[in-house]
């Protein structure tokens, strides 16, 4: 029987386990975590990640060829095959610093890999890394080796959030990279024979190692690049008087562009694209290519922007102040369908505001207190540590409270907010709301996906990304 041991049980490596255990009920699958209580709650009815479908898929094989250890040593010691899917966080001190990658968690494991093994492995890089990656771990592992034969292979794992358990089980392509030598090759076809039980060939592609670590940076690097674009768009059919909505539907029926991600939004959040474009802007300045760093970055400087104007635009509708004013966040995710919060556009928004002194009631269907307020308190960069799984700090917010209701969040406010697109803010009773808060009454939503017709029916002042100003928006000072 072949032994598959995962480290890191995140949002990475815990979807993407269970789904090969399921699938391959041949094979043996350990998913290992220096976190007893993330292992534990992935052992326990409440999983650590909300993930649509994701229950199920954990609930058929936990216990039969799924398992969820802090016993790493072990696992990895009988292991084959070795997932690796740790922190990758960006560096906040040192050479590189906010922008290359810290490779502290990464070089533990690959340390600690060396150390237990007594047979040969397949390390396989699943968490995304900067290119080259594989060949210094390669070093650390041949440096240490003990007479063990190790081959490294880098399979990037393309699952969005929210979408994980479609996305695994029905891939656009699964990619594996390594050597280009016999050991190297026979390594990629055994890693395929595991995607083979239920991914049609043709849709697995095989690479070198670094074509491999590039691609899944260049991937997030595009996708986060049509993001800025119709974000930049966003700003010019404000400017204008055209529908950005209108404009990416128009634009997207070029089959050569295509309409998908193309949603204009308050910014893209997520622990994957801001990371990856540092990294891939870091490894071209290495290299002297200014230029192409200088490119990149500029999807993230659009990201910024978008957040700032969606800020500015909230102060300077509200008579150029929010201070003491109670304003209705809702939605906190980074996207609808998960709880995960990692470099969500609702905390520089909300930071924003309360820099000028408002007053938030937080929203979100799955994110908890402690999470919004430790995202609140913490530093940029900082999210990404295994120290984050700990429990919250006693520091808070006091201008923030998190309730559990959008009516409770609405009610008295002189504002509210939409951050993130969960569908259930599309069908609440907005005379209701409208009715429980002070006047005039706004709303600002940053996902576009109210009825703006509908609220200003009712009586709202309504701003929505890329649409036509309300005539009161329109009257307001220009926003920067
Ligand atoms: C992304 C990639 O899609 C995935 O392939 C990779 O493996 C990891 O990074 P993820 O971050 O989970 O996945 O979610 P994604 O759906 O890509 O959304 C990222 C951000 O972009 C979210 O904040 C989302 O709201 C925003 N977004 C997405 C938009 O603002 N507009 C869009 O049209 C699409
Ligand atoms: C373009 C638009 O495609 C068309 O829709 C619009 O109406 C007019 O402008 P055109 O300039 O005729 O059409 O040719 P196009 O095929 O878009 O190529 C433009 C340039 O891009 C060419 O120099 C082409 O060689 C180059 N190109 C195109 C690339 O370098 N790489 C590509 O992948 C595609
Ligand atoms: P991703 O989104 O890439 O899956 P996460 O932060 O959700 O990232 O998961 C990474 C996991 O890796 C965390 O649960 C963390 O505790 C774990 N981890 C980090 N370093 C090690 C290590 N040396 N051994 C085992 N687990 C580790």
């Amino acid at each position: 029987m072949v032994k598959i041991c995962c480290i890191g049980a995140g949002y990475v490596g815990g979807p993407t386990m269970a789904v090969i255990a399921l699938n391959c009920p041949s094979i043996e699958v350990a998913v290992v975590d220096i976190s007893v209580s993330r292992i534990s709650a992935w052992n326990g009815d409440q999983l650590p990640i909300y993930e649509p479908g994701l229950d199920e898929v954990v609930k058929q094989c936990r216990g039969k060829n799924l398992f969820f250890s802090t016993d790493v040593e072990k696992h990895v010691s009988e292991a084959d095959i070795i997932f690796v899917s740790v922190n990758t966080p960006t560096k906040t001190q040192g050479l590189g610093a906010g922008k290359a990658a810290d490779l502290t968690y990464w070089e533990s494991a690959a340390r600690m890999i060396a150390d237990v093994s007594k047979s040969n492995k397949i390390v396989v890089e699943k968490s995304t890394v900067p290119v080259k990656t594989a060949e210094a771990i390669e070093r650390i592992l041949r440096h240490n080796s003990k007479g063990i034969k190790y081959q490294i292979l880098s399979n990037p794992e393309f699952l969005a959030e929210g979408t994980a358990i479609q996305d695994l089980f029905n891939p656009d392509r699964v990619l594996i990279g390594g050597r280009e030598t016999p050991e190297g090759l026979k390594a990629i076809q055994a890693l395929k024979d595991v995607y083979a039980h239920w991914v049609p060939e043709d849709r697995i592609i095989t690479t070198n190692l670094w074509s491999a670590e590039l691609s899944k940076l260049a991937a997030n690097a595009f996708l986060a690049q049509r993001i800025s674009s119709v974000n930049a768009m966003s700003a010019l059919c404000e400017a204008t008087g055209a529908d950005v909505s209108q404009v990416s539907h128009a634009v997207g029926k070029d089959s050569r562009i295509g309409p998908k991600f193309l949603n204009a939004s308050v910014g893209f959040g997520g622990s994957c694209f801001q990371k990856d474009i540092l990294n891939l802007v870091y490894v071209c300045e290495c290299n002297g290519l200014l230029e192409v760093a200088t490119y990149w970055k500029q999807v993230i400087k659009v990201n910024d922007y978008q957040k700032n104007r969606f800020v500015n635009r909230i102060v300077s509708s509200m008579f150029n102040t929010v201070s003491g004013k109670k304003i209705a966040i809702l939605g906190f995710a980074f996207k609808k369908d998960t709880g995960d919060t990692r470099e969500t556009p609702a905390i520089d928004v909300c930071k924003g505001l309360l820099s000028d002194k408002a007053r938030l009631s937080i929203y979100d269907p799955q994110v908890t207190e402690d999470q919004i307020q430790r995202d609140l308190t913490m530093n940029k960069f900082d999210w990404d540590h295994p120290i984050h799984l700990q429990p919250a700090s006693p520091t808070s917010v006091k201008q923030v409270t998190v309730v559990w209701d959008a009516y409770a969040a609405t009610k008295d406010a002189h504002a509210l907010c939409v951050l993130t697109e969960w569908d259930e803010f599309k069908t609440l009773d907005y005379r209701r709301i409208f009715d429980n808060m002070q006047k005039p009454a706004f709303v600002f939503d940053g996902r576009n996906i109210m009825n703006v017709e509908m609220l200003r029916e009712i009586g709202f002042i309504v701003y929505s990304i890329g649409k036509p100003l309300d005539p009161w928006l329109k009257n307001m000072p220009a926003v920067a």
